[in-house]
């Protein structure tokens, strides 16, 4: 990965937010000509959906606004948390979760909540779990995933200066 930024998404079952993430900022990097500096990726807190594809409902409405998913669930280890330099949790649960993680596992990563890079997100830190709930909570999630995504690849370029 030298030379490269690693950025990963976690969320609880991999197969609805973070990936839609790691695909929504992969996309907008690709637009911004930039999608050679990132290595982004994505993982679970549980490992309920081990080796699953995306959710259909998460890939179709991705598909609808231009970004195709290719994605196979996997649980967040100790490794990820010394090799990714931004770690984007998508609510306060996961960020526990890897907090915890990270206290044994050590690494240098910048942990984060994905909504703390939506200016819009005023109050609101956590991206809602869609997976019980209908359709609509799928095209919330993904203009939420996108506003922040947009808010964060300006953080990184920043911070980073490319
Ligand atoms: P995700 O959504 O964390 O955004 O991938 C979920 C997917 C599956 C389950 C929970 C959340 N589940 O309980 O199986």
């Amino acid at each position: 990965m030298s030379g490269t930024i690693g950025v990963l998404f976690v969320c609880l079952g991999n197969i609805c937010r973070s990936p839609l993430a790691e695909g929504v900022l992969r996309e907008l990097a690709t637009r911004e000509r930039v999608a050679a500096r990132l290595d982004v990726d994505s993982a679970g807190t549980s490992a309920f959906h081990t080796g699953d594809s995306p959710d259909p409902r998460t890939l179709e409405v991705a598909l609808r606004r231009g970004v195709r998913l290719e994605h196979a669930a996997r649980q967040v280890t100790e490794i990820d948390l010394r090799r990714f330099d931004y770690i984007i949790a998508m609510d306060a649960n996961n960020l526990e979760k890897i907090e915890r993680l990270a206290e044994y596992a050590g690494g240098g990563a910048e942990v984060h909540l994905l909504r703390e890079f939506d200016e819009t997100a005023v109050g609101a830190r956590d991206v809602p779990d869609p997976y019980f709930g209908g359709e609509r909570g799928f095209e919330d999630v993904h203009d939420m995933v996108e506003r922040a995504c947009e808010g964060l690849l300006r953080h990184i370029r920043e911070q980073r200066d490319f």
